[in-house]
């Protein structure tokens, strides 16, 4: 009875003790930072706690912290470290995972909002932006000068948490290797030195960035390479429904052939409303950069093979594209990914496909229950990627086919049997894919894995790349502070 009380009372004591760190924290930027110091009950600090795209990363720290400049990530850095407070470091609020970029009232949120700028060189080869830069706005600034950047497809992302989750991954990767955007990287390393990461400066820690997380530093300002493209054909569209067979083979074919065709590529999502219908629609987005108005490449794609029946492919810009979607989720709010991969078959992708819409079909009650499921034909060339990364993409991952689950929901109270029910569609769907020799594969990617997959992320990058991504870590943070004090998001430390 007495050891339980002194158990509670020092557990009390540590909580009280947590509370003043953070109480001493943000009144410490808050006395030199005034301006860009948030707390509860202000418009600011609303926007930026609920900025990014799920409501189950809204979790309420004591303060906000958003720098405009390296030298206040600086002085911010050393403040968490002086007062032991626990932070979070937030870009484009993209990752659905609840404390990748947030953290609860026992720390506070860094988050580059204003950290905005861009600015693209002579030569229009390279532009410089800052920290808080999201894909729309960037390909938008970048649509002027007629050229674009090897991106993202779509989302309201951040372009420095795509580069540290392993990306990007979009339309161009089929052309030019996804995970290369990035030409250097400038950061604040917990000792407080600004020091720029690329192939010529600090080339390990560069090598670590990509891919490697939060776990090194706080990233400033990139610098991306661009790429010649001034518009393309695009398109969001739909197969409609009942084209399961066609559509799925389709898939397959792209991940064998589509190398053929590098200026073509697709993305697939399967898509479940069950509030507007019993059925699965077949969905996705179409792109073509060549010249001219015949898409090479897309004919499993289109009539006479698998005609759209919803949109069509129109040329526009990325910038134009990009900023004419709607980006809050269509049904509820809640939403996580889940990551999963397996060979370049049809009968893989028929699997994955049954065996998860089977799995969930109890979830259709749910309030707000809406989900995608996302097939990625994958060719020899975006797996070509930077030779030798951190994430031991290579030849190995391909041909294959990726899949990103994305369901939504309304409230928290359902958390639980959401969860509950995929982690066992997602158990089923591994048993039968590893019964049938055709998956998974082992590449995972960071910017699309769920909460629950941290622990198979960074040993999935294998032994020798784990084990240098750890030695950098030690090299640049050997206080561990990004490890101990930034609780959210994959730790390397512990992998
Ligand atoms: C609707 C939607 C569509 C998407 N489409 C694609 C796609 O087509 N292709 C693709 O590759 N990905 C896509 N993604 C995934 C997305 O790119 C990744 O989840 C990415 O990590 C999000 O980056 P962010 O900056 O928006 O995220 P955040 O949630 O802000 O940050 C992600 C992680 O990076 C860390 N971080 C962010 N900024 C810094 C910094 N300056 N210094 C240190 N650490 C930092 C955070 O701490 C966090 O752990 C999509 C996501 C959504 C929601
Ligand atoms: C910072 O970003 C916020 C949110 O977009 C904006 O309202 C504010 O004006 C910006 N501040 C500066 C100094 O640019
Ligand atoms: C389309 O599918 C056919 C087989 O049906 C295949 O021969 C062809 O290479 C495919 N084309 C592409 C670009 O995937
Ligand atoms: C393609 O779609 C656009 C916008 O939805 C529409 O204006 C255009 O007429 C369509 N083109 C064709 C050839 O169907
Ligand atoms: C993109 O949008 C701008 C502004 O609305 C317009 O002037 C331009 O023609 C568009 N470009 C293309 C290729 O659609």
């Amino acid at each position: 009875m007495s050891f339980r009380k002194s158990i509670l009372g020092l557990a009390t004591s540590l909580a009280i003790v947590a509370s003043a760190a953070v109480d001493d924290g943000c009144d410490a930027l808050a006395t030199s930072y005034p301006d860009i110091t948030f707390f509860p009950g202000t418009e600011r600090y609303k926007y930026e706690n609920e900025y990014s795209w799920t409501s189950t990363t809204y979790l309420g720290p004591s303060c906000i912290f958003a720098p405009q400049s390296a030298e206040d990530v600086q002085f911010a850095l050393h403040t968490f470290q002086k007062h032991e407070v626990k932070f979070a470091i937030r870009c484009g609020g993209a990752m659905p995972i609840d404390n990748a970029a947030n953290i609860g009232s026992e720390g506070i949120m860094m988050a580059m909002t204003n950290m905005s700028s861009m600015a693209i060189s002579d030569d229009s080869k390279t532009v410089t932006i800052g920290a808080g830069v999201t894909w729309p706005a960037l390909y938008a600034y970048l649509d002027q000068f007629g050229v674009t950047a090897n991106g993202i497809r779509s989302g309201n992302g951040g372009v420095v948490g795509a580069i540290l989750g392993g990306g990007p991954f979009g339309f161009m990767a089929y052309e030019f290797g996804m995970s290369n955007a990035a030409k250097s990287l400038e950061c604040v390393l917990a000792d407080g030195r600004l020091v720029t990461a690329s192939a010529d400066d600090h080339p390990d820690l560069f090598w670590a960035l990509v891919g490697g997380g939060n776990n090194y530093c706080v990233v400033t300002k990139a610098v991306l390479n661009t790429v010649p493209i001034s518009s393309a054909l695009i398109g969001t569209v739909s197969w409609g429904t009942g084209v399961s067979d066609q559509y799925i083979k389709s898939v397959e074919q792209f991940a064998l052939h589509g190398a053929e065709y590098p200026k073509a590529s697709f993305e697939g999502q399967t898509r479940w409303v069950p509030s507007r219908s019993s059925e699965i629609s077949f969905d996705g987005y179409l792109w073509y950069s060549g010249e001219g108005d015949v898409p090479h490449g897309l004919e499993n794609f289109t009539a006479p093979v698998l005609p759209i029946t919803r949109g069509n492919l129109t040329r526009t810009t990325m910038g134009n594209w990009t900023n004419e979607f709607n980006y809050a989720p269509p049904l509820g709010t809640r939403a996580i990914f889940h990551w999963l991969t397996s060979a370049a078959s049809a009968e893989a992708a028929r699997i994955a496909f049954d065996t998860y819409y089977e799995s969930i079909a109890s979830l259709a009650d749910v309030e707000g229950f809406s989900t995608a499921f996302s097939m990625l034909p994958i060719t020899p060339i975006v797996t070509a990627a930077p030779a030798g990364n951190a994430m031991a993409l290579g030849s190995d991952d391909s041909p294959a086919i990726w899949y990103v689950e994305s369901p939504l929901w309304s409230n928290p109270e359902d958390d639980e049997r959401v969860l509950g029910v995929h982690a066992e569609a997602n158990a089923k769907i591994r048993e039968r894919l590893s019964a049938a020799g055709l998956g998974p594969l082992p590449f995972m990617y960071l910017s699309d894995i769920q909460k629950t997959q941290i622990p198979e992320t960074f040993a999935a990058y294998g032994a020798r790349n784990l084990r240098k991504l750890k030695a950098v870590r030690n090299k640049y943070d050997p206080d561990r502070v990004f490890t101990e004090l930034v609780p959210g998001g994959a730790k390397v430390a512990y992998a």
